[in-house]
C-alpha cells in the first residue's frame, strides 16, 4: 500500500478516535500461477501474495468491543464479542466471522478499535476476503497475546468463510495470506498443509487482466462444484481427488456422468500440473510454465466450466500477445480476473493491445496491472512521519 493510502488510514483513526493507533496490520491478496479449483480436493497449489492487501491501523480495548470503520465502504462496526448476530454478508461478517471462529476454538479475545482499507480489487479472484480475515485474525492474536502459526491462522479464517459467511472454500487464499513470501509461490499441499517456497524467475512479470466482470462467489456456483467432486471422488472409492489418479479417472468413465468425469479429470490433470510447473519454476524453463499455464486455461473452461466468455476472451488476447508466454483465468472463476505470465518487463505493447482489443470487442475497459510479489501478514509499527 502506499504512503498516501497509509497515511489515509492514519488520518481517519485519528480523527475518529483521537489519538495514535499503537500499531499496523498487512494481510497481502494472491495470484495463483497455477492449481485451480484443486484446493477443496485436498490438491496442490502454486499462489503468490502481492503488493495489494488489507491494512488496518488499531489499538486494542479493555472491553469486548470491537469497533472498525471501513474506509472503502465507508461503514462501521460496532459489536460485543458477547453478542454477535448474522447481518447480511457484507464485509462485517468477515470481522465477526473470524471473531466467531477464533473464540469458538477456544481462545479468549479482546475487543480493538481500527480503521481499514484495502486496495485489492473486490470480487475480482484476487482474494481480498481471505485477506481481511487473515488481517482480523492477526489483529485478535496481537490485541490478545495468542501466538498462532500461519496455517493455524489460515485454518480458523478459512472456517469463520465456511462456517459463518457460508461460502465453502479451500484453504488455498488464507494460507498464502498468512505465509506468502516475497519472490516466492508458495508450493502448498492442502492436505498436510506442508508448504515451500519455490523462487520466481527473475524474468517473469506478472500481469493481472481484470475482465471487470463480476460474479460473486455466491454459496451457488462455487459450493455446486464442492458438490460434484464429492459424488466423483464416491465414483472413485477415493476420500478426496487427490488420491485419483488420472489413470483411475480414465478407468472409471464409464461408470460416471459426463459432468462428474469432466470435474475429476480437472482435478487430477491439475495437480500433475502444478508439480510440473514448479519443476519448470526451478530450472527456469519459461516455455513449459507458459504452457501449462495455458493448458491450466483450457481444463478451467471445458472441464471445470468455472469461466466466462469475458474471461475466454481477455486469455486468449493475451496468449496472442508475443511478450506473453502463458495466460488463464485465474481463482474461483465466472468472472473476475486471468493471469498473464510475460517474459520481460517491458509491457507496454501488451497491455496497449490486450486493453483496447477487449475493449472493443466487449465494450468493456478491462483493468489491467502488474503484481509483484510480498510476505504474509504482518505487524509493523505507526510511522512517525505520516
Ligand atoms: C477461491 C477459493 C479458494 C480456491 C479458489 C479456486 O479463491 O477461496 O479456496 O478454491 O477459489 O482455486
Amino acid at each position: 500500500m502506499s504512503q498516501e493510502q497509509i497515511g489515509k488510514i492514519l488520518e481517519t483513526y485519528r480523527e475518529r478516535f483521537s489519538e495514535n493507533p499503537s500499531s499496523i496490520v498487512t494481510a497481502p491478496g494472491r495470484i495463483n500461477l497455477i492449481g485451480e479449483h484443486t484446493d477443496y480436493s485436498e490438491g496442490f497449489v502454486l499462489p503468490v501474495a502481492i503488493d495489494r492487501n488489507v491494512t488496518l491501523a488499531f489499538t486494542p480495548r479493555d472491553d469486548k468491543v470491537i469497533q472498525v470503520y471501513s474506509i472503502d465502504f465507508e461503514q462501521e462496526l460496532v459489536v460485543n464479542l458477547d453478542n454477535m448476530q448474522r447481518g447480511d454478508g457484507g464485509w462485517k461478517e468477515y470481522v465477526m466471522g473470524t471473531a466467531w471462529a477464533l473464540m469458538d476454538a477456544g481462545y479468549a479475545l479482546n475487543g480493538w478499535q481500527a480503521v481499514v482499507a484495502g486496495n485489492i480489487p473486490i470480487g475480482a479472484g484476487l482474494s481480498s476476503s481471505a485477506a481481511l480475515e487473515v488481517a482480523i485474525g492477526k489483529t485478535f492474536c496481537l490485541a490478545s497475546n495468542i501466538d498462532l502459526p500461519p496455517a493455524s491462522l489460515a485454518l480458523l479464517s478459512r472456517k469463520a468463510e465456511a462456517e459463518w459467511v457460508g461460502v465453502n472454500v479451500g484453504i488455498m487464499d488464507q494460507l498464502i495470506s498468512a505465509a506468502g513470501k516475497e519472490g516466492h509461490a508458495l508450493l502448498l499441499d492442502c492436505k498436510t498443509l506442508d508448504y515451500e517456497y519455490v523462487p520466481i524467475p527473475k524474468e517473469i512479470t506478472l500481469v493481472v487482466l481484470d475482465t471487470m466482470t463480476r460474479r460473486e462467489l455466491t454459496k451457488s456456483d462455487y459450493n455446486a462444484r464442492h458438490e460434484e467432486v464429492k459424488q466423483a471422488s464416491k465414483l472413485l472409492g477415493v476420500q478426496f481427488l487427490r488420491e485419483a489418479t488420472p489413470q483411475l479417472v480414465e478407468e472409471t468413465r464409464t461408470h460416471m456422468a459426463s459432468t462428474i468425469y469432466r470435474r475429476a479429470r480437472h482435478v487430477v490433470t491439475e495437480n500433475q500440473r502444478v508439480h510440473a510447473f514448479s519443476t519448470a519454476m526451478r530450472n527456469n524453463d519459461l516455455l513449459t510454465m507458459g504452457q501449462l499455464i495455458n493448458a491450466s486455461h483450457v481444463s478451467l473452461r471445458d472441464d471445470y466450466e468455472v469461466s466466462s466468455s469475458e474471461l475466454n476472451l481477455i486469455v486468449e488476447l493475451a496468449q496472442k500477445q508475443p511478450a506473453c508466454l502463458g495466460a488463464r483465468m485465474m481463482g474461483a472463476g465466472f468472472g473476475g480476473c486471468a493471469l498473464a505470465l510475460l517474459a520481460t518487463d517491458q509491457v507496454e505493447p501488451f497491455t496497449e493491445n490486450v486493453f483496447s482489443l477487449y475493449r472493443s470487442q466487449t465494450g468493456i475497459e478491462p483493468n489491467i496491472f502488474i503484481v509483484t510479489s510480498a510476505d504474509g501478514v504482518g505487524e509493523c509499527s505507526v510511522p512517525l512521519d505520516l
